[in-house]
């Protein structure tokens, strides 16, 4: 059998994140800017060679896959890939990050296939805000979606607020106790400096996790909680409520000692870390075809495990500079 995946500074490597597409039907300020320009078609893995590599993954002992964007829920027939992936031995959990629009319709439908946590986009309640922030009118849209999902019995639920100093900042506790009274769990975000943005100031923008904390305790009785997805999320417990209050803090606490987990971009890309580019490409690899399908893949297997090699320590994120990874968080997923 195939060693578990271990990378050079002994991490366990057993969660795969895969962005379906860099295409999304918002324009959220921090993510990307409103004329971005979408791969080509012909740039992108098509859903079967996704589905293949995902695979390949969980037979080398990935226990958990993440589904991202872009908007993941947009892309043409992902609900086929979302259930060839679900029905595959040995995957412990398919789990979704999506922005919410298209959850009402297809909430019933993710449960059925065997989604069984999504990670829900939310930065604001306030419709006019909403529509700035991500340049797109679709509030009710997305509340919608929300509450689709949470009258079905998913494991769990929990919504992500990206905080902007003078934006949504003033919302911290409007958004936990949306989350915590709807039963669902909430993570706040630092933002990382991924692709240059030009309309946004993000070291003027920056708050910190602890102030988010700090803020919050003015409202809640918060304790650290042991309960952890092997992620970037520190989370809390709220005295009253079951569910939890999280942050994500990639410039105030780095987390890339536990860090678990690879990125495969749309373009085929096997990244090896959020914040570096250190990267293998698997589109070339699953492009060739010797005729003997199970040497095929023996090599992405091996491709693959060169790749793990390459996984850097941390990453480096310093607001006050340009972007040093150019790449938009829409091309990986966060
Ligand atoms: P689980 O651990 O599966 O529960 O999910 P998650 O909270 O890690 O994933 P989600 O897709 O909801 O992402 C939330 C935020 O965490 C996003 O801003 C991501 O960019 C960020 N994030 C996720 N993984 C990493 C990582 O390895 N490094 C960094 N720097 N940020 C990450
Ligand atoms: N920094 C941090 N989080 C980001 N997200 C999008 N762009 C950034 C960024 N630059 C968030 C989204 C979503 C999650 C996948 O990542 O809001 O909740
Ligand atoms: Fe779309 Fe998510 Fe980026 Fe917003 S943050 S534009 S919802 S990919």
């Amino acid at each position: 059998s195939t060693p578990a995946l271990i990378d050079p500074f002994g991490r366990k490597i057993d969660y795969l994140r895969i962005s379906v597409t860099d295409r999304c039907d918002f324009r959220c300020t921090y993510c990307m800017d409103e004329g971005v320009t979408f791969l080509a078609k012909q740039q992108i893995l098509s859903l079967e060679e996704i589905v293949y590599i995902a695979k390949t993954f969980i037979a080398m002992g990935t226990k958990r896959i993440r589904v991202t964007g872009g908007e993941p829920l947009v892309r043409k027939n992902i609900l086929w890939a979302l259930e060839q992936i679900a029905n595959t031995d040995g995957l412990e959990e398919l789990t979704i990050t999506t922005n919410g629009s298209q959850l009402r319709k297809m909430a019933q439908r993710l449960l059925d296939i065997g989604v069984s946590r999504i990670n829900i986009s939310l930065d604001t309640l306030k419709a006019d805000r909403f529509h700035a922030l991500t340049r797109r009118d679709k509030f009710q849209q997305v509340i919608d979606g929300i509450d689709a999902v949470n009258q079905l019995p998913f494991k769990r639920i929990k919504i992500n607020s990206v905080i902007l100093k003078q934006h949504n900042d003033d919302e911290l506790f409007d958004l936990a106790r949306f989350a915590l009274e709807r039963r669902m769990d909430i993570s706040f975000i630092e933002e990382m400096p991924l692709g240059i943005i030009t309309d946004h100031n993000r070291a003027a923008t920056y708050l910190s996790s602890d102030e988010v904390i700090e803020r919050l305790e003015q409202n809640y009785t918060l304790t650290r909680s042991s309960m952890t997805t092997s992620g970037p999320t520190t989370y809390y417990q709220v005295e009253g409520y079951d569910h939890k209050i999280g942050v994500i803090s990639p410039h105030s606490h780095n987390f890339c000692d536990a860090c678990n987990r690879v990125r495969l971009t749309v373009e085929g890309q096997l990244l090896l870390c959020l914040g570096n580019e250190h990267a293998k490409d698997l589109k070339s690899v699953v492009r060739k075809h010797s005729g003997d399908p199970q040497q095929d893949t023996e090599l992405l297997k091996s491709a693959i495990i060169d790749a793990l090699a390459l996984k850097p320590h941390k990453h480096h994120f310093n607001l006050d500079e340009t972007p040093q990874i150019l790449r938009f968080m829409s091309a990986t997923g966060g």
